[in-house]
């Protein structure tokens, strides 16, 4: 029987340590957010972001809204193109809110700068960013990343949400993909 696991080199980031993040960048959340009066929203990328949201959110005892948005900077291939599309917006008004935006990886972090600017421009009293993982060596923009889970380097990794062609998502931890994959 073949399984995804088959595909992957090595894991790069286990179960237990994506918990440890969650736990961790979760306390950091509440810390930062427990003595606002304004209203806290977590704004998840789709597609990827959504495990770790979901993990995140519930580990925040804080009252805390939960958005979606779906944009795309990534063609089926394993590089960036530098070009964003937003295909679903937001919903509700966020003025006056303190949003944080939930990725499951920072890249070349053009997308992150993009919704940054388009959720400053909805209102937003402050726009920070939660990401679970981290590639410093592949960014095109500065960008400051106010909660990182972990820095990893720069090799194609899939799982705990991220894929490559619509697979691997449903992984419970993030791997390296084998080349000999994405190559075919
Ligand atoms: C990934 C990831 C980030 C973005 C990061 O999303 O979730 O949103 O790319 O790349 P960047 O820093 O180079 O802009 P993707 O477009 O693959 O969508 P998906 O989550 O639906 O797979």
């Amino acid at each position: 029987m073949y399984q995804m696991r088959d595909d992957i080199q090595s894991i790069l980031v286990d179960e237990n340590t994506i918990s440890d993040i969650c736990d961790r960048l979760a306390a950091k959340i509440t810390q930062d957010h427990r003595d606002s009066n304004r209203e806290l929203i977590l704004v998840t990328v789709l597609k990827g972001s959504v495990f770790f949201a979901t993990d995140l959110i519930r580990r925040i005892p804080l009252p805390c809204g939960l958005e979606f948005m779906k944009v795309s900077s990534y063609g089926s291939g394993t590089s960036t193109s530098g070009f964003i599309q937003v295909h679903l917006d937001l919903k509700r008004d966020i003025t006056g809110a303190d949003v944080i935006i939930i990725e499951d990886i920072i890249d070349s972090g053009r997308t992150l700068q993009k919704l940054k600017h388009l959720l400053e421009d909805k209102g937003a009293n402050s726009v920070k960013c939660c990401t679970l993982l981290d590639k410093p060596d592949r960014r095109q923009v500065e960008m400051q990343v106010d909660y990182v889970g972990t820095v990893i380097p720069d090799e194609f990794v899939v799982g705990y949400g991220l894929d490559f062609d619509e697979k691997y998502r449903n992984l419970p931890y993030v791997g390296i993909l084998k080349p000999s994959v994405y190559q075919k």
